[in-house]
Order: structure tokens, then sequence, then C-alpha cells
């Protein structure tokens, strides 16, 4: 694992302990633990009937939504290249009586580490951009997936990834591409849920692409693309200007033009 990797999964590793204290309810874990189907609007909306499929969930962090999709009826494995996550994940398992298989691995060994024979792959909201290789994290989808089987796919728009605020706008501030040896570096103090826990591992590497080159490599892979939608809304606050749109969802505020902050897709393996 190459140094960026490395670093980044300590930094995963301390998000995972912090996120699943969940202080600030980001993870709405109370919610779940009750009862309630936290999966965000958009994929609740879009994943269809998932009963009785075998699913497996790339990065599946703490692991709340494999426990949602596996609530749904879903014969769900989650994969995550942080111990700590895995750890948090087969805990929550746990207290919440859902079961699901939780594996700890990188995206790219998927089908080594967890078969072949998969009806859906999910995959959602902080996912590619922590991938040096677009290609290979399709060629890991279509290797899980057994023939006819379908990617579920929900995360910030391309489009928008190249923005930042600036005295109260947003401005073009970061390529839209980043080569394999030389992500973008991001400075955070803190994790994105709110809570005010200092992290030692202060900054991230994430990998720019366009949306293009997301459905390429899907294609390449042998995927067949179902559909591809954008939203104006996203599950966390992007932007510090970001407002309230309900739903645990944030929006642009009135006077910003409006883009497409996040991209839906479905896709089925030939
Ligand atoms: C933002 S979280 C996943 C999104 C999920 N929606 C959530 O918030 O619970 C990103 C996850 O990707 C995992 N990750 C990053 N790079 C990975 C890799 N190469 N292989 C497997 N997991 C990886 C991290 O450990 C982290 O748990």
């Amino acid at each position: 694992m190459d140094v960026f990797k490395q670093s980044n999964r300590a930094g995963w590793d301390e998000r995972a302990d912090i996120h699943a204290q969940d202080r600030t309810g980001f993870y709405a874990i109370d919610r779940f633990l009750a009862g309630e189907d936290v999966l965000y609007p958009i994929e609740a909306a879009e994943i269809g009937d998932i009963s009785g499929q075998k699913l497996a969930h790339f990065q599946c962090h703490i692991g709340i939504d494999t426990l949602c999709l596996a609530r749904r009826g879903a014969i769900a494995t989650g994969l995550d290249f942080s111990p700590h996550a895995i750890t948090q994940a087969r805990s929550l398992s746990e207290r919440s009586g859902i079961r699901a298989d939780f594996v700890e691995g990188e995206v790219y060994d998927a089908p080594a580490l967890i078969g072949s024979d998969f009806d859906i792959v999910f995959t959602s909201w902080g996912t590619i951009t922590w991938l040096d290789d677009i290609r290979a994290w399709a060629q890991a989808i279509a290797g899980v997936l057994k023939p006819g089987g379908r990617l579920y796919f929900a995360d910030t728009s391309p489009t928008i990834e190249v923005f930042e605020q600036v005295d109260g706008t947003l401005r073009p501030h970061y390529d839209w591409r980043s080569a394999r040896e030389k992500p973008q570096r991001f400075d955070a103090e803190t994790t994105y849920t709110g809570d005010e826990t200092p992290l030692v591992t202060n900054f991230t590497y994430e990998w720019m692409r366009g949306t293009s080159d997301v459905i390429d490599a899907l294609l390449k892979a042998g995927l067949r693309l179902d559909f591809l939608r954008e939203h104006e809304v996203l599950p966390f606050k992007m932007f510090p200007m970001m407002v309230d749109a309900g739903n645990r969802m944030y929006r642009l505020p009135a006077g910003i033009p409006r883009m497409p902050l996040a991209l839906s897709l479905g896709a089925t393996k030939l």
C-alpha cells in the first residue's frame, strides 16, 4: 500500500471511531438502532427491490448503509480497507441484531476477497475520490457481479468537485483530473460530521476525475449503463454556504447558480 493510501487509511480509522460515537447525529445511529431506515432519499428511492439479493457494499465504512440494505432483505457483505471501520460495523451489526458480513480489504481486491456471484454492488457518498485507479474500481465491480448483476452508485458530482467557496461565492479552484501519483491534498482539522474532536491525520489525498472517466471505466469493464441522473442536493455540507434541504440533505442557497451536486447511476453487467 503506498504512502497516500496508508495515510488515508489512518485517517479513516480515526474517523470510523469518531463516527461510531455519532455525537452530532450525522449518521443517525440512534434512529437506525430504533428501527428506522436511514438511507438517504436518493438511494432509498432508486435502489429498487433488493430482497433476497446477494449484495456487496463497497467502502461500507461503519456499516450503517450495509445494515439498512440488509434490513431491506439483502444478503449483504460490506467491504472496507479500514480495520476500525470494520470493527465498528461488526459491533453495529451485533447491537442491531441485523446480520451482515464485513470484510477488511481494498476495493480492487474485492473479487478475490468476497467472490464473484453477487446480484448487486452498492456504493455511495464518499467513494471514488479515495481511489487512485477508476478502471480498477470498475473491474472490481464487474469482477464481483454475476452476469445480469447490477451496480448502484451515488456520489458527489465530479462537476462540483472543482469548486471551492471563496468570499461567499463558488470559484473553480481544483483541476478536474488528478494524476495517479499526484492526488489533491485537502486539509481538515476535524471530520465532516461536525464532531469537534481534532484529527491526528488532519489531511487527505483524493483523486479527481470527470464523469466521462467513470462511465468509460464502467463500459470498458463490461457493464451497460441503465440510467444516469443528476441531483441538486447532497447528504453533507460540501460548502459552508449550503442550506438545509430537509431529509438530512443540503442544497446551494438562493443567489448561487443551480448546479448538479450529486449523480447517481445504475449499470448492469453484460
Ligand atoms: C465516506 S466513507 C463511505 C461512505 C459511506 N456512505 C459512509 O459515509 O458511511 C469512505 C470509506 O471508504 C473507505 N476506503 C477508502 N479507500 C478505500 C479502498 N481503497 N478500499 C476500500 N475501502 C476504502 C474508507 O475506509 C471509508 O470507510
